[in-house]
């Protein structure tokens, strides 16, 4: 989109990525976790996030849900504003990755088009979209919330997987799923991904 900023010039700072990089001993990126409600996003995230921290790495989490409580608090759940939720922390992860972090995006994200546009505004391969690929029926009866009961109830309206579309991934870097009709481990999904990012060079 066309921003509404005239008469605006960008401005150079002299520390850049590569300086912050250098002193963080890292490789900043974004992992945009994305999947149905209960798939298991903010579990992944939380133990991604542990398990580099532990090995040695600065990460920061943007969770959906949280993020709404503030920055985002102003967006509904209709199309045009899960989009702009999509476009807004996509923004935001960029200059985490631009601080040198490892940013771990966990929202539904489900519109394609959305996530492909956050991931063009990434250098150098450093948006990583991983699906969490969990069949709708094993969300719903898991049900963390009690929301895709409200949502069968017509009690909340446009609810993803229910009434609102999902969109999968068609090339995305890592899924994940059920193996034996069996879900992964959080720390099991964490390997997955950590070993990704090790074969990419992201972990020095
Ligand atoms: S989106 O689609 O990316 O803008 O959604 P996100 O910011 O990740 O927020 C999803 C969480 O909001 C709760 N919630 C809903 N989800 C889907 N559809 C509707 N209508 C809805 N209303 C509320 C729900 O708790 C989601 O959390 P997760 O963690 O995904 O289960």
């Amino acid at each position: 989109t066309v921003g509404k900023s005239t008469n605006i010039v960008w401005h150079e700072c002299p520390v850049g990525k590569l300086e912050r990089q250098k002193l963080l001993n890292q490789k900043g990126c974004v992992i945009w976790i994305t999947g149905l409600s209960g798939s298991g996003k903010s579990t992944l995230a939380c133990a991604l996030s542990r398990e580099l921290h532990y090995k040695g790495y600065l990460t920061y989490v943007l969770d959906g849900d949280n993020i709404r409580h503030g920055l985002n608090h102003d967006l509904s759940f209709n199309g045009e504003d899960r989009a702009e939720n999509i476009r807004r922390i996509g923004e935001l992860a960029k200059l985490f990755a631009d601080a040198g972090v490892i940013c771990i995006a966990s929202l539904i994200s489900p519109f394609r088009k959305e996530r492909d546009a956050c991931r063009v505004m990434l250098p150098d391969s450093s948006f990583i979209e991983v699906f969490l690929d969990i069949p709708l029926e094993v969300c719903e009866a898991r049900d963390p919330k009690g929301l895709y009961k409200l949502a069968q109830a017509g009690k909340i309206k446009g609810f993803t997987g229910i009434d609102d579309p999902y969109e999968p991934p068609m090339d995305c870097e890592i899924v994940i799923q059920q193996k034996g009709g069996q879900c992964p481990t959080p720390k099991v999904m964490a390997e997955q991904v950590i070993s990704f990012l090790d074969k990419k060079g992201f972990l020095q």
